[in-house]
């Protein structure tokens, strides 16, 4: 028999998502108790890029512990949620127990993903693309779970976002890291979650940044035609402290909006 070492970002990266379950599912950043309630967990940006999900089968990748893709169950959809994390999908499964909508959960990591079926939408969202080391993977994932004609949404956080330092310089933004890494991971020890910046786990994480370019590349090289793509200049998370609230609560944006904070890109298989 043999057996193969396992990838050291892979576990490493298993192990900082599974710590993070219980402290996620308790803050008031993910509102479980609104969940429960009848709310939903999905801002304006995705509900507007996916629209209507009644009716339609839909793939929700890196889902976390759930509430995404219970919610586009809530809204009607027959939602299916992966993600790599064992505490995440236990989590998810649970809830979906517990509230009675029909979502299923899988454990898997996205590169490697085949579920023998296709969707109507394949959705995923928000802190998901510097997880991945293969967007070229993640892109066939997509692919082979698109029916001819489904629908691709992707909302996520600008990768320009990845070169600031905390402290803008006297003159202005200061860049402190590269945009283009190709392919070189940045790994480092977690500093604190987006929910409590001051709960530090001590763990490490793997993270690539992946310019524009590598995005749209990866989706169109899987054979995805790219319908639309947006920048936005909000954010719904605080990545550098000199972010301000934005209108919208839970919402981000720099005064001034002097460059996006995020992109969407909505594709489709022909
Ligand atoms: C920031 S969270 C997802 C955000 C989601 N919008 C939310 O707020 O619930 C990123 C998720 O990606 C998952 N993840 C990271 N790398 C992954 C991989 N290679 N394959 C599958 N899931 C992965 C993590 O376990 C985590 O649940």
């Amino acid at each position: 028999m043999t057996t193969t070492a396992p990838t050291p970002w892979l576990a490493a990266n298993e192990a900082l998502w599974d710590a993070r379950v219980p402290l996620h599912a308790d803050s008031d950043w993910y509102d479980l108790a609104g969940f429960r309630a009848g709310g939903l967990a999905l801002d304006h940006i995705e509900r507007a890029g996916v629209g209507d999900p009644a009716g339609r089968s839909l793939l929700h990748l890196q889902c976390h512990f759930g509430l995404g893709t219970l919610s586009w169950a809530r809204l009607g959809a027959e939602a299916v949620g992966v993600d790599f994390s064992a505490a995440a999908v236990e989590r998810a499964r649970a809830l979906a127990a517990e509230t009675g909508l029909p979502a299923r959960f899988e454990q898997a990591e996205v590169g490697a993903l085949d579920l023998g079926r296709t969707f109507d939408v394949c959705f995923t969202s928000w802190g998901v693309l510097m997880w991945l080391p293969d967007l070229t993977a993640w892109a066939r994932t997509i692919a082979r779970h698109l029916r001819p004609g489904g629908v691709f949404f992707l909302a996520e956080g600008h990768p320009h976002l990845f070169i600031w330092d905390d402290e803008p310089g006297k003159d202005g933004y200061r860049p402190r890291n590269p945009y283009f890494r190709h392919g070189a991971p940045v790994v480092d020890e977690e500093a604190g979650t987006y929910v409590d910046t001051s709960a530090t786990l001590g763990l490490p994480q793997y993270r690539w940044n992946h310019p524009l370019s590598e995005v749209v590349s990866a989706l169109a090289g899987a054979g995805l035609r790219i319908t639309g793509m947006d920048e936005h200049p909000v954010l719904p998370w605080q990545p550098l402290p000199w972010l301000v609230p934005a209108d919208r609560p839970g919402f981000y944006r720099i005064p001034g909006d002097p460059f996006p904070l995020s992109f969407t890109v909505t594709a489709t298989k022909d």
